[in-house]
């Protein structure tokens, strides 16, 4: 079962970043996956690398189309993007150094913080793009 699933619900109204955030909510539930199926320890060291760089790229959009159009939240918004960006590292040190942390809670964080981070600050964001004319 995937961890999120991406609805109509979660559409902010601007096509090329809700591309991306299905995009990297399937690589998410990939990486979780593969946890779940007990696959091995360097398909997920992979899975998690790319979701990373993926996130990464998808943070860019984001940040270069706040700039581009002047948003006034920007600043508290790409604070919440360090933010998830640290915690996914956490994950990826993890699964390199095969320590004891739990990397099923670290997922569950990530989704979650995904989830509330989409529905509320890329939404606002969203619609004030959509106010500029960009869809
Ligand atoms: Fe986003
Ligand atoms: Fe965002």
């Amino acid at each position: 079962m995937p961890i999120l699933e991406w609805d109509d619900s979660y559409s902010v109204g601007v096509e090329l970043i809700d591309s991306e955030h299905k995009q990297l909510i399937g690589m998410i539930n990939k990486a979780y996956d593969s946890i779940k199926n007990m696959e091995e320890e360097k398909v997920l060291v992979e899975l998690v690398k790319d979701m990373n760089a993926y996130a990464a790229a998808h943070f860019g959009t984001e940040e270069k189309l706040m700039k581009e159009h002047g948003y006034p939240a920007s600043e508290g918004h790409l604070k919440m993007h360090d933010e998830f960006a640290i915690k996914a590292k956490t994950l990826h040190n993890f699964v390199r150094s095969e320590n004891e942390i739990e990397p099923v809670k670290v997922f569950k964080f990530l989704a979650d913080w995904l989830r509330d981070h989409i529905l509320k600050t890329d939404k606002d964001f969203g619609k004030f793009l959509n106010e500029q004319g960009v869809r």
